[in-house]
């Protein structure tokens, strides 16, 4: 039995990266732990956010956590601007974290780069993100591969405030996929597939239709040399094709150079959109059922509550040990 904590940015809609690196593996972790999903909306306002699309995609989100088989009688679902311990337990982070340290994560280099006015909290969300984690004694966070930095911070800064203060925090360990732990872009496959990418047929929508993501596929960058085989340095296009069809088929990537053999990209790609289409249409159908639902607003009270309760006993604990606190709650 360990405590699981994961979150996912709500600014946009969400992609088969995030799918296949992180939310599908969600689900088989709520049999026998403690599981808290979260919806970071406080995360998503470190870039200019649309009012009424982050209200929406912050919905859209939480239904989708329960369209892929989150099992809200067994994990814990919650949006993270509704449980205020996240944001004061950043803050504590953030008078425990370096500037310069700060300053090396590659997601606020990347996406710092070029822009003229950078918001505080870019630069200050990885404290954020530790605090999601630290305030529920997180053993596991599963996620992709380019959270991986973050978590190693989030595991320096419990360690600094466990020397300096007392042994409060549990220190976390990332659970990173072996296979499609990073899904690229299908139009440069150097780069990760994002959900904020200005090109819509660099990723695939979970809500995507069956059209949209044949076109999207047919489209992807390959090369030209027409042999379907996994080789990430020469044919970075064709190996991440074959990893998402690995992955929503259950075909091995050997298995699948094997049935291609002597065929075609076309073939390849048309067999790949149809994994994909397989694989999606029942999350897509479970999704359209909850998102106008009074039950995903009850679920969503509920797992505030219960977060709520967990979150305030961590703060309380870290702000004694800080000489914050002047009563215990
Ligand atoms: P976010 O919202 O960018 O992504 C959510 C999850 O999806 C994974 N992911 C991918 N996996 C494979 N291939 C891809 N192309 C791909 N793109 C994204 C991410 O690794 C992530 O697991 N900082 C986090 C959100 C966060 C969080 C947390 C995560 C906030 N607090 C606490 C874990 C624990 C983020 O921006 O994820």
């Amino acid at each position: 039995m360990a405590t699981i904590f994961s979150g996912i940015q709500p600014s946009g809609t969400i992609t088969l990266g995030n799918y296949l690196g992180a939310l599908q593996h969600f689900v088989g972790f709520q049999e026998d732990n403690h599981c808290y999903f979260c919806v970071v909306n406080q995360h998503a306002i470190t870039v200019p956010q649309d009012p009424v699309q982050l209200k929406k995609n912050s919905r859209s989100l939480a239904a989708m956590y329960l369209a892929v088989g989150i099992d809200p009688e067994k994990s814990t679902l919650f949006i993270q601007s509704e449980v205020p311990a996240h944001t004061k337990m950043g803050w504590v982070l953030q008078c425990v974290a370096y500037i310069g340290e700060l300053e090396r994560m590659t997601q606020f280099k990347d996406k710092s780069k070029g822009k003229e006015a950078v918001s505080a909290g870019l630069l200050t969300y990885p404290p954020l993100m530790a605090a999601d984690i630290l305030l529920y004694g997180t053993e596991l966070v599963p996620v992709g591969d380019d959270q991986k930095q973050h978590i190693e911070l989030t595991r320096d800064l419990a360690e600094r405030f466990n020397n300096k203060y007392r042994e409060i925090f549990t220190i976390p360990e990332p659970r990173i996929p072996k296979v499609g732990a990073r899904i690229m872009s299908l139009v440069d496959p150097t780069k990760k597939m994002s959900k904020s990418d200005a090109n819509v047929n660099a990723f695939i929508s979970i809500l995507d239709d069956e059209a949209v993501i044949t076109k999207k596929i047919k489209r992807a960058t390959t090369d030209s040399d027409g042999v379907v085989k996994y080789d990430k340095e020469n044919k970075p296009g064709i190996s991440n094709l074959l990893t998402i069809y690995s992955l929503c088929s259950g075909e091995s990537i050997h298995e699948l150079e094997k049935k291609y053999e002597g065929k075609g990209y076309g073939d390849f790609k048309e067999g790949t959109a149809s994994a994909v289409v397989s694989r999606l249409k029942p999350i897509q159908e479970r999704y359209y059922n909850l998102i106008e639902s009074d039950e995903l607003d009850q679920i969503l009270d509920h797992g505030a509550e219960k977060a709520n309760r967990v979150a305030n006993k961590m703060l309380n604990k870290a702000e004694r040990a800080m000489g914050l606190a002047r009563k215990r709650v």
